[in-house]
């Protein structure tokens, strides 16, 4: 398996790589591929990794910018990540988050937040901080983890092509 940066040409294979690994995903808003194409379309991916194998992307993670308070403080959301339906629980995700911390870190990212299962996002260091909010979401499930810099306080906002429906 190689871990690359998504190239031109895999935009419609991370789309259906997306929607086919939340299909069955508890929690899912069912958007989560038009998601990723409309963070692609404005220029908002910051990162995107593609878990190829013999040729086929198994696996995809985006990292978006995020704001705090409205302030643009160089953090960065994770997520959708997703790995195809045979392949989960396989070490593929876990190696995009790996890849994808590093390659914000190496950019001098001060931080990363991520919505959801507090018991997986824990072991790549993420944590949950009562004082960095996002809508009302419980906080257990809404986790962050300082890259470089300062714990950050205040209200996070995602790009709005997480409303893309
Ligand atoms: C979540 C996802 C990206 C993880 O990738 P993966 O390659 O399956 O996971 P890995 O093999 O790297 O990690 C496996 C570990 O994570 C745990 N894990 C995997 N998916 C999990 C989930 N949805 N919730 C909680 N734990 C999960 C496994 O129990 C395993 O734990 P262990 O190492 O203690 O046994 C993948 O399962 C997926 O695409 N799921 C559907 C879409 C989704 O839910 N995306 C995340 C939304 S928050």
């Amino acid at each position: 398996m190689v871990i690359r940066d998504e190239a031109p040409s895999d935009g419609a294979s991370i789309r259906s790589l997306t929607d086919a690994a939340f299909l069955g995903a508890e929690h899912s808003s069912g958007t989560e591929g038009a998601i990723v194409d409309a963070l692609r379309e404005a220029g908002a991916l910051a990162v995107s990794l593609v878990a190829g194998r013999d040729g086929t992307a198994v696996g995809h993670v985006a990292f978006s910018p995020v704001l705090i308070d409205g302030e643009d403080r160089h953090w960065f959301g994770l997520g959708p990540v997703s790995v195809s339906p045979g392949l989960q629980r396989g070490g593929i995700g876990t190696a995009l988050i790996e890849e994808g911390l590093r390659r914000l870190r190496r950019r001098g990212a001060h931080g990363c937040v991520v919505l959801g299962d507090p018991a997986f996002y824990r072991r790549f260091g993420f944590t949950s901080d009562p004082a960095l909010r996002y809508g009302d979401v419980p906080p257990e499930y809404f986790q962050s983890m300082v890259l470089s810099g300062i714990p950050e306080k205040g209200v996070v906002t995602y790009h709005e092509g997480f409303d893309a429906r």
